[in-house]
């Protein structure tokens, strides 16, 4: 009997740099699994019959990226707690007749920060964005406990708002939330600061003033959840420290979970960035 491929795809808007194809294909190549995995372009207008398409069309599952997180999350039948508070979907699985939500951002950063050994349990963090990248990974970081984040964003009111929406979720794990505006005294001391904003898609300058990285530990750490090249918040923070990360490992990691959530199998992700740099 013919053995069926499993079908799955990622949808986003544009598509066309997306590598979430040769990441799966490369996990599904460890186990053996018959799998395609192809990526489309689609309009967020017509995002929910597209879905339903594809799902009629024998996929199992979708990965979910810019800008379709949210519209991801509208349409969900059920939600993990995770995709529930952080309102963004990255990973459906249909199931049923029931489309069912996750979303593995915040647990790609984890994970990746996890392999490069950065231990965030009691540090402070200096969380830079107030939109889905930064909401979409919050709730992973809180879950690890560290002493205290700082929100900061470009529109201030936006980390206001961010901080109050996740306040009582942190005060469970006994981590602090704190706004600052980006005047904020020297006297802090940051061991690791997390660019969630997507100011290097349109901007030649970091989303930091200089003075931000002055209030980083001598052994703190820079994190860009973009990948491709050198953010100009890479280069500044390059100047300070050579502990300096780009968010290719937070990608591969979040594939990861996806395929574990699809699959129930946890692949192997050392090799995958080196393989991803020689395509
Ligand atoms: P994403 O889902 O990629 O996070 P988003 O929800 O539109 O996209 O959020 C983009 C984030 O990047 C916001 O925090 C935005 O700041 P504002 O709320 O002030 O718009 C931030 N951002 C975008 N361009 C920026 C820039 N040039 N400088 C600083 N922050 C910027």
């Amino acid at each position: 009997m013919k053995k069926e491929i499993k079908k799955f795809a990622v949808l986003g808007h544009p598509i066309a740099h997306s590598l979430s194809p040769q990441i799966h294909l490369l996990f599904a190549k460890e186990f053996a699994i018959d799998l395609e995995y192809k990526k489309f372009d689609i309009n967020p207008d017509n995002f929910f019959e597209n879905v339903k398409r594809l799902e009629a069309e024998g996929y199992q599952g979708l990965n979910i990226t810019l800008p379709l997180k949210n519209a991801a999350f509208d349409i969900c039948d059920q939600l993990s707690e995770r995709s529930s508070l952080c309102k963004s979907v990255n990973t459906i699985t249909f199931l049923d007749n029931n489309i069912i939500g996750d979303s593995t951002d915040g647990r790609g950063l984890l994970n990746d920060l996890s392999n490069k050994k950065i231990n965030i349990k009691g540090k402070n963090i200096f969380l830079v964005g107030a939109g889905g990248a930064a909401n979409g990974a919050i709730y992973d970081l809180i879950q690890s406990k560290p002493k205290k984040i700082f929100l900061t964003n470009r529109t201030f009111t936006k980390a206001i708002e961010m901080k109050k929406y996740w306040k009582s979720f942190a005060e469970k794990t006994q981590v602090t939330l704190e706004a600052i505006d980006l005047d904020f005294s020297n006297r802090l001391n940051f061991d690791l600061i997390i660019n969630a904003t997507s100011s290097s898609l349109t901007n030649q300058h970091s989303p930091l003033p200089e003075h931000a990285l002055h209030c980083l530990k001598n052994d703190g750490v820079c994190y860009d959840m973009m990948y491709g090249s050198q953010t100009p918040f890479m280069k500044e923070a390059y100047m300070k420290t050579d502990s300096v990360y780009d968010g290719l490992g937070m990608l591969v990691e979040q594939a990861a979970a996806s395929f574990n959530i699809w699959h129930q199998l946890a692949p192997a992700t050392e090799d995958i960035e080196a393989s991803l740099k020689n395509l």
